[in-house]
């Protein structure tokens, strides 16, 4: 079991300097990697932060500065489904506010939290671009509009079933 967890880190470390490698010519380059890193991998790992500092010539710190600044990095893996809630001004005017409290509720987590089952991750968004149909949220890849909380129950339901 250790050697297979070692074994699997020792993988990702691979990876993730290959993704570092690859872009560290960017300007700026440490965000661009980090998106590549994620999408490829999931999240940001613990194990990455100093494989992307020995790369970039940065210090350890410095990375994990950016990594836990910036919402949009995941530090754990995500759930099997993500829910976004779009929480900007046109969809704020029409309820999803409440409705991002009532998923926190329902849930049990905040916003970039995954619930202790590992089924859900939830996240809130700043637009969808579905902004004349909101509250507007993004279960998986697909996108749902005048998303009530009974609305919403529902439609956990059906991907956490
Ligand atoms: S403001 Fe919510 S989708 Fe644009």
């Amino acid at each position: 079991m250790t050697t297979d967890v070692t074994q699997l880190a020792a993988v990702r470390v691979e990876r993730v300097r290959e993704i570092a490698t690859a872009r560290r010519h960017l300007r700026g380059p440490l965000i661009p990697i980090l998106h590549a890193v994620q999408e490829d991998l999931g999240h940001i790992d613990e194990v990455d932060v100093p494989v992307l500092a020995d790369v970039l010539n940065l210090a350890v710190a410095e990375v994990h500065g950016v990594v836990t600044f910036y919402r949009d990095f995941r530090r754990a893996p995500a759930g099997r489904a993500t829910v976004r809630i779009c929480q900007a001004e046109a969809c704020q005017a029409v309820g999803a506010e409440e409705l991002g409290a009532h998923a926190k509720r329902r849930l049990g987590v905040g916003y970039g939290e995954t619930t202790t089952d590992g089924a859900v991750t939830l996240d809130e968004v700043f637009c969808l671009g579905n902004c004349a149909l909101g509250p507007a949220v993004q279960i998986g890849e697909r996108l749902h509009g005048r998303v009530s909380p009974a609305r919403f129950d529902a439609l956990l339901a059906e991907v956490t079933r």
